[in-house]
């Protein structure tokens, strides 16, 4: 037997120990195994490089992916051209296929969010066996309890707000600490809960400028002289839209977001009598080593995709329900997000503690 494996889409730590974990165990049945360079881009242009024990040894905490990755390479509408140019969109699903087959590789191993696995998706309905293996920090997959990855990023982002807390308590400062997490808020949430955030936005609950600043003013009426914000990129106002900072042609979802931050600190300020000041974490939150615990998911993640293919229980994707590692279909697993639920536990956990939301209709 033969397999490839392939990292897409951002990169996020724990990739590299989940090519470990598929390496090892399928060499230990016996397999071979070919990672494909640059996520489908490297099943597309036929580049690869043969995985053995050595090529894997050492990675476990190595934060990125030793194989490289692309968040704009789809065979199905791929707009590619030389030295990163774009073109028109052309189906080379047939090739990618192709390729795989002319190279024998029996099954693959797709690790990505909702963009790769997507694909996966269609080539598997294409009729090439694949598996998943979800990847995100965002932690925005509905059909797994968590990505692996997304501790990670929590950890940086909940260090960040620990540590603007002194100097915002020093100068009497109204900090902002913006988090990534796309059309989901999971980081900053969890991070302003951990961290002791005062005022977490996410994109799911819109805010009010006006209940921001009732917020910062009611911790001053306190004698508390600072606050901390944790806004994720993709908060919004009631009734207005996420700050888009640039445009990815060809990339699954175009939008890249950033600098709501900004937009917040300016709308606040005019009403408080103290200064803000903004802190952007972006990509230092997809840096770095694992964690434990995004080891051990992405190494029973990697071990439970190869399980699967020795199984022949291809069009699946692994996913952790509890602390047990188990699968769902594609179909299950891809086109629905996970977002936080305005009215879930968490949001009153939070509020119990004196958080708020920059909306007075949350409250407990
Ligand atoms: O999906 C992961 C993520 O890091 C998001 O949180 C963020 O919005 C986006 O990717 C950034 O993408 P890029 O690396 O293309 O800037």
């Amino acid at each position: 037997m033969k397999i490839g494996i392939l990292t897409g889409g951002g990169d996020c730590p724990g990739l590299n120990a989940v090519v470990r974990g598929v390496t090892k165990s399928a060499l230990r049945k016996g397999w071979e195994v070919l990672g494909f360079r640059d996520g489908y881009k490297g099943v597309v242009e036929g580049r690869f490089e043969i995985l053995d024990d050595r090529a894997v040894s050492g990675i476990l905490i190595r934060g990125g992916t030793i194989l490289g990755t692309s968040n704009t390479a789809n065979p199905f509408a791929y707009t590619l051209g030389p030295l990163g140019s774009v073109k028109e969109p052309r189906d080379l699903s047939d090739l990618a296929v192709k390729n795989l087959k002319k190279l024998g590789v029996g099954a693959l191993a797709a690790i990505g969010g909702d963009g790769t696995l997507t694909i996966a998706h269609k080539l598997h309905k294409k009729g090439f066996p694949v598996v998943g293996v979800p990847k995100t920090i965002d932690n925005d997959l509905s059909a797994t309890d968590v990505t692996f990855g997304f501790d990670s990023a929590l950890k940086v982002a909940t260090e960040a707000v620990d540590n603007v807390h002194t100097t915002a308590e020093s100068h009497h400062r109204v900090m902002i600490v913006e988090t990534m997490g796309r059309y989901a808020g999971w980081i900053a949430l969890r991070s302003g809960i951990a961290g002791g955030g005062d005022i977490i936005l996410l994109p799911e609950i819109p805010y009010r400028a006006r209940d921001i600043v009732k917020a910062i003013n009611d911790r001053r009426r306190r004698g508390k002289h600072f606050s901390i914000v944790v806004a994720s990129e993709g908060a919004r106002a009631e009734g207005g839209e996420m700050t888009v900072s640039r445009v990815v042609a060809g990339s699954p979802d175009p939008l890249r977001l950033g600098g709501v931050s900004y937009k917040i600190a300016g709308l606040i300020e005019k009403h408080i009598d103290v200064e803000c000041r903004v802190v952007v974490l972006g990509h230092l939150q997809r840096g770095g080593s694992p964690t434990p615990f995004d080891r051990w998911l992405a190494t029973g993640f990697g071990v439970g995709a190869v399980e699967l293919i020795a199984k022949k229980r291809f069009g699946r994707m692994v996913c952790l329900n509890g602390y047990t590692c188990r699968s769902v279909t594609l179909a299950q697993a891809v086109g629905k997000l996970r977002r936080v639920s305005p009215d879930s536990q968490e949001i009153r956990t939070a509020l119990s503690v004196g958080a708020t939301f920059g909306n007075s209709e949350i409250v407990k």
